[in-house]
């Protein structure tokens, strides 16, 4: 299937995704891969903690990735350096049902634009586990490649994972 990127919208988060963020988070199948923290639940009042947190952070954003105008999943940039032209990316299709569409390139994909066009992002990085075949395969189709390893960093699902940081350039 060849989606088309106007059916594609990348818009900042606000309190109305709340839920639908917290479902995500919620649901082990996509956070057991994603974050490099202890898996717990997220009640209403920690999504909004967590909501704030990430509002105050000024050198991160948070998008929600819309595709026909439902929410399809999360994109952020953060650990935005302006001196170094640096970012992290990191990305969650939630919604399973959206899943291998493209819509992860093409989300990616805009995020790069906007932060090339903004903040003049010479580099974008990522950090991914090392089991983590879908996000390795989808960051590899859009040209990152690996600088390096975190040998048995995190400690999740009951043993060490390796975090593979990739990443990529853009022209001067
Ligand atoms: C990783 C993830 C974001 C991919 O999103 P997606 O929208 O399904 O990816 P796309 O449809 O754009 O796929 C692009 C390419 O990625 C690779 N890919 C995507 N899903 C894959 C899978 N399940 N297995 C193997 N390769 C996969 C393929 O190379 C694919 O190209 P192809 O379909 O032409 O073969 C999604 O699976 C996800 O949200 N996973 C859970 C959260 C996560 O791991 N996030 C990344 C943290 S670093």
């Amino acid at each position: 299937m060849i989606i088309n990127d106007i059916d594609i919208l990348l818009r900042v988060m606000d309190k109305r995704d709340l839920p639908h963020i917290k479902s995500w988070y919620n649901d082990y199948e996509n956070t057991r891969y994603t974050s490099p923290y202890a898996y717990v639940q997220r009640n209403d009042e920690e999504e909004e903690v967590w909501y704030q947190r990430k509002m105050a952070d000024s050198n991160s954003r948070f998008f929600i990735i819309e595709y026909k105008n439902q929410p399809a999943g999360l994109i952020s940039y953060s650990s935005l350096d302006l001196r170094n032209r640096t970012a992290m990316l990191s990305i969650i299709i939630g919604n399973k049902k959206f899943r291998r569409l493209g819509i992860g390139q093409k989300a990616i994909l805009k995020l790069e634009k906007y932060l090339k066009d903004e903040y003049n992002i010479r580099k974008l990085s990522a950090e991914i586990f090392e089991e983590n075949v879908a996000s390795l395969n989808l960051f590899n189709s859009l040209g990152y490649k690996e600088q390096g390893r975190k040998i048995e960093e995190v400690y999740r699902c009951g043993k060490y994972h390796t975090i593979i940081s990739v990443c990529k350039f853009f022209n001067e």
